[in-house]
């Protein structure tokens, strides 16, 4: 017996009105700006010919809500499971052509539907947020369907990798389920989010202000720190989605994907032995040493333009994958302030949620003096980098370039605060402060009795450096456990990480820390 042609038919005919979305007019507009649909974003994710779709037939039963006359093809999102790079991750994409991409309680169903699978499966979650928000006609369906898509981005925190990409609107509290993932993309041209628009922050507070200014990608990333990677287009935000999920496992009972074929013994790097200038007031990049550290000279820095004074990547170091969280002294000297530490917290969260070993390279001076600092809480927010160093069970391996003064030499990962291997350069300063600071406390009678007294001060720096901070004084103390010679440290550090492989460092149980938010 084979199946009646007339039910193949029909079930193509409903497989096409429902992949057809809004239609062709509304698909051509889309294109027209520049966009792709959301069925297009999948397939730019996926390998071809494997995505499993879910739901294509659900959509909401519109006559219950004044919408009678409306066809809502797929409820206004796609969802399903495809492969990338050969692992599955689950996606979800809004639909802009039908009802704007709006949130109902299928389309929210279709969501939650997957995200449970991809928690059952132990997959990454991907969504392309394109949408109008709440979908007015549902009323208070439409926001028990965002409760229910915030609940699951909860339960899936760190239990899957979860990335946001921002490809159209992201209107009001539609913007809380990306702000609950792990990462967010957003698009350079077309995309904004914010929870109150323009028109009403007018309305209600009489203060003025554009969409570019509060909901563009240049202010999400550089002022907010919302968000971690501005893409070009929607095939720019699929490329780095794919990149970032190359340094990711695909849940956090597996390891991330290291090569470990890639030789175990590295050579010196003797660029690494110049990089440092030999004058400690003067700035070089920092992403010059993540780049030589890391295998082809390649890594992925994350949140480029948000308090670039500490710069996070992730990168590979003889195979095996790890996140970098490194004082830059191009920026503020590297100082560590409230959005550096926020920065660096969160960061040191993930890797330890996702079992990616933490390199730290510090050149810190300290924390960033001043009243806005202080009176903006920067004892929380650096209490969260002590906080996460110190519960994060990742292998943690600190190498000190040169400045690690007083709490940022602890807020950088010393070895008290559990650091498993901490290397100094001979470069390295490791102390309470920075000489000049200390000479005028400690020497305050010499100075004021010299005759050349900057000449003075020089001079008793100098002897504050070999006297008091000296990395051989650490060493020898066992405070750091070795001084190397810079161009040996990816060489060191790749030994050590395999060493540290399969770390298992257990704690008391309990339901959860308190981490100061
Ligand atoms: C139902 C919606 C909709 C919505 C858009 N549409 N938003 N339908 N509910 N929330 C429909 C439009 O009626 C239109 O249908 C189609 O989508 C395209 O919309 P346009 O306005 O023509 O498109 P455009 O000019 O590009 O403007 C896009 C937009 C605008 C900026 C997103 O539509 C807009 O401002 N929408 C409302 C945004 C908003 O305030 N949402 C509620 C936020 S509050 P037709 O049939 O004409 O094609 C919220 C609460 C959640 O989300 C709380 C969770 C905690």
């Amino acid at each position: 017996m084979t199946i009646k042609q007339e039910l193949l038919d029909q079930l193509q005919k409903r497989t096409e009105v429902a992949q057809a979305g809004g239609g062709k007019d509304k698909i051509a507009q889309r294109h027209a700006k520049g966009l792709l649909t959301a069925r297009e974003r999948l397939q730019c994710l996926y390998t071809p010919d494997t995505f499993q779709e879910f739901g294509l037939h659900a959509q909401h039963d519109t006559r219950h809500f004044g919408m009678e006359s409306k066809n809502l093809p797929g409820d206004g999102v796609v969802t399903g499971v495809g492969f990338v790079d050969g692992r599955p991750v689950a996606g979800i994409s809004q639909d802009f052509t039908v009802a704007g991409g709006s949130l109902g309680s299928v389309h929210a169903r279709k969501m939650v539907d997957v995200m449970d699978h991809a928690a059952r499966g132990g997959m990454p979650v991907v969504t392309f947020s394109d949408s109008g928000g709440a979908r007015i006609q549902e009323g208070v369906g439409s926001l028990s369907g965002y409760g229910s898509v915030f609940y699951h981005n909860v339960q899936l925190s760190g239990l899957v990798p979860q990335i946001a990409v921002i490809a159209g609107s992201c209107a009001g509290g539609a913007s809380y389920s990306p702000a609950l993932m792990d990462f967010i993309v957003m698009t350079r041209e077309n995309a904004s989010m914010f929870i109150c628009g323009p028109e009403v922050i007018r309305s209600v507070t009489g203060q003025q202000c554009t969409l570019e200014e509060i909901g563009s990608p240049q202010a999400h990333m550089m002022i907010a720190g919302n968000i971690h990677f501005i893409a070009d287009d929607d095939p720019g935000a699929v490329s780095i989605v794919t990149e970032l999920l190359s340094y990711l496992p695909s849940n956090n009972m597996m390891d991330p994907p290291h090569n470990l074929e890639e030789e175990l013994t590295l050579a010196d790097d003797p660029v690494l032995d110049e990089l440092v200038p030999e004058d400690p007031k003067q700035a070089f990049d920092v992403r010059r040493v993540i780049q030589h550290m890391s295998d082809r000279q390649r890594y992925l820095e994350v949140q480029r333009d948000f308090a670039p004074n500490i710069v996070i990547a992730f990168g590979r170091i003889g195979g095996v994958v790890v996140g970098y969280i490194a004082n830059q002294p191009m920026i503020k000297a590297g100082a560590l302030d409230i959005d550096a530490s926020d920065k660096a917290a969160r960061f040191i969260r993930f890797c330890n949620c996702f079992n990616i070993p933490i390199i730290n390279l510090v050149d810190v001076p300290g924390f960033l003096p001043g009243i806005q600092q202080e009176q903006g809480g920067i004892i929380r927010h650096g209490a969260k980098m002590l906080f996460a160093y110190g519960s994060a069970t990742v292998p943690k391996i600190t190498v000190i370039m040169r400045k690690a003064y007083g709490g940022a030499y602890l807020a950088m990962c010393s070895r008290d605060m559990g650091a498993d291997l901490v290397l100094a350069w001979p470069t390295a300063e490791i102390a309470v402060m920075g000489a000049e600071g200390a000479v005028n406390i400690l020497y305050r009678k010499e100075l004021s009795e010299a005759e050349d007294r900057p000449q003075k001060a020089r001079e008793l720096a100098a002897e504050y450096r070999e006297k008091f901070s000296s990395p051989y004084l650490s060493a020898g103390q066992l405070f750091i456990h070795d001084v190397i010679q810079p161009s040996r440290t990816r060489r060191t550090i790749a030994l050590t990480l395999r060493s540290l492989l399969s770390k298992r460092e257990t704690r008391p149980p309990k339901k959860h820390g308190n981490i100061p938010l």
